[in-house]
């Protein structure tokens, strides 16, 4: 008979019963607790001066392929330069951060973190892989890939938000906490201190955080990287209206739309815009509630910070997170902040 798989080595004593098995070796929470109802959130935002989305809405079935077109776009230069350094510097990231744990947050399917395990398995000969994230078909294929190349590695696949992952694994456990993509640059002012307070208060004093950062730099460079000539990162975008019509029953009309990004140099963040082609009513019957979308209104529907790594360096300190490398590429388009958890 098959043994029995257990989550033991993954999750701290008090969180492992919250867990079960969604597939072998991928764990997900038994009651997910009471996140707002997506469809109330979304009309909240919208209601919002300026009107806004929350960007987990963009992940569909539909947007997570079209994101996965955008990191092949010629002009989307961050997936290919993060997975450029992380070939040079996996050897020298992992010599740096001596743990046993490697947890990747909003995870994907962990192709560029596959560096890291690699020199992981070559230095420590085994340990852990714990990938978080909200989509089951990205962790089967990370999980598939990782028992093929990785026999000596555990794999966890947590299917959770981060939030909820975090706060679950054992801290006794010396862990790297991975964040790549620069999806740290899609938090808006709130949502990062929200997230970094909570990151650095599950994090043990034997912990190390990787961070991808995309870094400040010419306009033009940035601006076609979230405007390609093929109009891929258009349709990401304004899919999202799909999804929310899906959603809450609302009637956005793609063709009454138009995509519009844009740097704004002194927030230093590209800003993702659906303007309104003609003035219209967007109803939302089941809710009861409507607004008046005025021609040449705009939706900010994502927001991605660029940032300059020493001032990210200073301000990550401030939630206990000492820097202690940092790992870029030639044109210095891309940075890999590693940080350790300081002993206070
Ligand atoms: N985090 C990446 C970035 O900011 C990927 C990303 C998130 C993205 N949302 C996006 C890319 C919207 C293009 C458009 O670039």
């Amino acid at each position: 008979m098959r043994k029995k798989e257990n989550n033991h080595g993954i999750f701290s004593a008090g969180q492992k019963t919250l867990w079960r098995a969604l597939r072998p070796s991928i764990w997900t929470l038994k009651s997910d607790p009471s996140h707002e109802n997506p469809a109330l959130s979304i009309l909240r935002t919208l209601h919002d001066q300026p009107r806004w989305l929350e960007p987990y809405h963009l992940y569909d079935e539909r947007g997570s392929q079209l994101f996965e077109q955008i990191c092949e776009l010629p002009e989307y230069y961050l997936t290919r330069t993060e997975d450029s350094i992380l070939t040079e510097k996996a050897a020298e990231i992992i010599a740096a951060a001596p743990v046993e744990c490697i947890v990747e947050l909003g995870a994907g399917t962990s192709k560029k973190t596959m560096h890291l395990l690699r020199e992981q398995v070559r230095l420590r000969k085994g340990g852990t892989f714990a990938p978080i994230d909200v989509s089951l078909r990205s962790l089967l294929a990370s999980r598939d890939t990782v028992k093929r190349r990785f026999r000596q590695l555990t794999f966890h696949g947590l299917c959770s938000r981060y939030e909820e992952g975090i706060s679950s694994v054992d801290t006794s456990l010396p862990t790297l906490f991975v964040f790549l993509g620069s999806t740290v640059g899609n938090f808006n002012r709130s949502e990062f201190t929200r997230f970094f307070l909570h990151l650095s208060r599950s994090m043990g004093p034997k912990d190390f955080l990787l961070l991808g950062t995309d870094r400040v730099k010419e306009v033009e460079i940035l601006e076609k990287a979230y405007n390609d000539s093929q109009g891929v990162t258009a349709d990401f975008i304004l899919n999202v209206f799909v999804s929310i019509n899906r959603l809450t029953k609302g009637n956005f009309d793609l063709k009454k739309m138009r995509y519009h990004s844009w740097y704004n140099p002194e927030w230093q963040q590209i800003e993702m815009y659906a303007i309104s082609t003609a003035t219209q009513e967007i109803h939302f019957p089941s809710y009861k509630t409507f607004f008046v979308w005025e021609k040449d209104d705009r939706i900010l529907v994502e927001i991605s910070r660029k940032f300059e790594p020493l001032r990210l360096q200073r301000q990550l300190q401030l939630f206990g997170l000492n820097p202690v490398g940092h790992f870029t590429d030639a044109n210095e388009w891309f940075s890999l902040l590693l940080f350790r958890k300081s002993v206070s």
